[in-house]
């Protein structure tokens, strides 16, 4: 990256679902606005902007973050996996286990928010895959010993930063389990983990 202490502008390379964008963008982007404004990735929906909402979220390093929480400048060098490049982490599939079991599971209605909540769950089954504990996990000191250990309770908490006004949340929920369970879901939680 070229970052001048003179200039409001960077030239960055940002690396996206497989696929290098060189740019020259002011540094005050997000790249929540990036992806929409720039590349026309809008699969990821822009919904409070600031942090609350979780419809912008998308994988970076594997990891969910808000993209309207993150300056494109700083996401340089990570790797990028939006909705639009979720399907290509499974194993050959048309569609991203979790798409699937959102489809199976009516996890959906009007879909505005349902590209973040995707993002969000492939996430959540990384980070259960990796052991972590959330606020309601039993023994946080211990963890989770596997994703297919995930309940109700724990998906709720693990998804409570994604909101739905359609308020799909039973599908959702019965999806992201349906996924944590579901034969390959330790691939899903590799996939969202180690990258
Ligand atoms: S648009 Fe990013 S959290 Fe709402
Ligand atoms: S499905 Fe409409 S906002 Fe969630």
């Amino acid at each position: 990256m070229s970052l001048s202490h003179h200039s409001p502008s960077s030239d960055i390379t940002l690396r996206i679902n497989g696929t290098s964008h060189p740019m020259t963008i002011d540094n005050r982007t997000t790249l929540l606005d990036v992806l929409r404004e720039r590349l026309a990735l809008t699969g990821t929906k822009k919904g409070c902007d600031h942090g609350q909402c979780g419809a912008c979220t998308v994988l970076v390093d594997g990891e969910r973050v808000n993209s309207c929480l993150v300056f494109a400048v700083t996401a340089e060098e990570r790797e990028i996996v939006s909705i639009e490049g979720v399907a290509a982490l499974s194993d050959g599939g048309e569609l991203h286990p979790v798409q699937r079991a959102f489809l199976d599971h009516d996890g959906l209605q009007c879909g505005y928010c349902t590209p973040g909540q995707i993002c969000s769950a492939i996430g959540a089954l990384g980070e259960a895959g990796r052991g972590w504990p959330s606020h309601v996990t039993e023994d946080t000191a211990a963890g989770m010993a596997d994703v297919a250990e995930l309940d109700a309770r724990e998906v709720r908490e693990r998804m409570s930063g994604n909101l739905c006004r359609c308020g799909a949340y039973n599908g959702i929920v019965e999806a992201v389990l349906e996924a944590a369970g579901a034969e390959g879901a330790q691939d899903t939680a590799t996939v969202g983990g180690a990258r």
